[in-house]
């Protein structure tokens, strides 16, 4: 099995509820989120056509896709609303804090 690395991404004192921003991590584009004192970080990628989910609203751990509304929850991705077939669940990252900072095991 492949050992997780650490992969900081902010201060945790930079971070306060409402915070939503996107990192590069490696290849891929991970959307962190502070809301009602959890993280969450997800792919920032809408499991339906695959458009950018920064720019969502987020509400009780739950993330609407502003282009056609479908809802997915960001601690485990899965799909809240299928309003559509060809819509999947997106993926998460494991949050880890680490001396102040944090950041996601990938
Ligand atoms: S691309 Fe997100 S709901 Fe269609």
């Amino acid at each position: 099995m492949q050992k997780m690395e650490f992969v900081p991404l902010v201060l945790e004192e930079n971070i306060n509820n409402g915070f939503k921003k996107v990192f590069a991590v490696g290849e891929e584009n991970v959307l962190l989120v502070k809301e009602e004192d959890k993280y969450y970080a997800v792919e920032n990628s809408c499991g339906h056509f695959g458009m950018p989910l920064e720019s969502g609203t987020i509400n009780h751990g739950v993330i609407r896709c502003p282009s056609h509304a479908m809802r997915f929850d960001l601690q485990n991705g899965e799909v809240i609303n299928n309003l559509y077939d060809d819509c999947h669940a997106i993926k998460v990252y494991k949050i880890a804090v680490a001396d102040g900072w944090v950041g996601v095991e990938v």
